[in-house]
This record gives C-alpha cells, structure tokens and sequence, in this order.
C-alpha cells in the first residue's frame, strides 16, 4: 500500500467540486488517511514549489495557492501515486483528457484544480510537510476485501495468501 498527497486548490474549493473530487477518489477505493482544510502561508508553499522556483508562473502560483483555504489529503491505496495521477489527468486543463479530473472539471492552464504527488519521492516529502506523523490515520475499511484480492492485503510479497484456500 502507498500514501499520496493531494491538495484540492482553491478553484476546487471557490467551485464547491471538494465533494464531488473526493467521491471519485473514494470510489476508486483509495482510503482517507488524512484530511486538512487550510489556507497554505506562503513560507510552506515555498517549500513545496521549490522545484519551480524562477520559472514565469512561480509569483503567480503562490499568488493562488494561497489567496484562499485548500483542502489537504492524504489518501492510501495500491499503487496510489500513479492512480491518483492519471485519475487527475494532464496539467494544463484545456489539454487533460475527458474522463479525468482536470478533463471534466476544468479548462484553465494555471488554476487546475489538484495536486499530486508524482513520485514516492515527493509523496514522502510532501506528507512530511502538511502532515505531522499523529495526523495520518491507520485504520480498516470494512470493503477493503471487496476492493482488494487477499493477495493484494496480506503483508508480504504477492501471492503469498493471508488464508488457505
Ligand atoms: P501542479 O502540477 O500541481 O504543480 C505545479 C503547478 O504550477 C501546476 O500544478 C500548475 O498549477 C502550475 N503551472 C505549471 N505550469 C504552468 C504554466 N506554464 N503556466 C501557469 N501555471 C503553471
């Protein structure tokens, strides 16, 4: 299982998609490990968009991102870096496939709407910033068997069954 972090920006809150963006990733079956409404200071955003730092849009996004309260995720599944990726589709809105976030919900190239992690790398990184370790929550859904083979729940490496056949 991995962890990944998501920020729903403030054009997804300012929309009110928050609920309708969290039923997809909820019906996916990834998991709800953490949840944070905030307005980001500038200070952490600046540590979390270190990697654009100097590029043409950088003023503008710290500009956005912390004109008004997001809504930070920390979500759990198999493979959830990825998922939650292509689930959110391509950048720049106006490009992201239909069928996606980004596709569906928006058409601007600089207010799109989502964040997420796009590497175990970052996803460490990032968790590590919005998140202290008591905020991440452990815990069992009750579908989790119906979401996942056994194979994909027990600990160890694939195909070693939690119970016999
Ligand atoms: P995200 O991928 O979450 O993180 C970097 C953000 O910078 C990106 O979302 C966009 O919101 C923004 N961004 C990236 N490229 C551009 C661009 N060319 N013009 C404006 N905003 C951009």
């Amino acid at each position: 299982m991995e962890r990944t972090l998501i920020i729903l920006k403030p054009d997804a809150v300012q929309r009110q998609l928050v609920g309708r963006i969290i039923g997809r990733f909820e019906d996916k079956g990834l998991k709800i490990v953490g949840a944070k409404m905030r307005r980001i200071p500038r200070e952490t955003l600046e540590r979390h968009y270190s990697d654009h730092l100097g590029k043409p849009f950088y003023e503008r996004l710290l500009a956005f991102m912390s004109k008004d309260p997001v809504l930070i995720l920390a979500l759990e599944g198999k493979n959830a870096i990825a998922v939650c990726r292509k689930m959110m589709g391509a950048t720049f809105g106006s490009k992201a496939e239909a069928g996606t976030i980004r596709g569906d919900f928006g058409i601007s190239d600089s207010f799109n709407l989502i964040h997420g992690s796009d590497s175990p790398e970052a996803a460490a990184k990032e968790l590590k910033l919005f998140f202290a370790a008591d905020e991440l929550v452990s815990y069992d859904i009750i579908s989790a068997p119906w979401i996942y083979d056994e194979d994909e729940l027990a600990p160890g490496p694939p195909g070693r069954s939690r119970t016999p056949h």
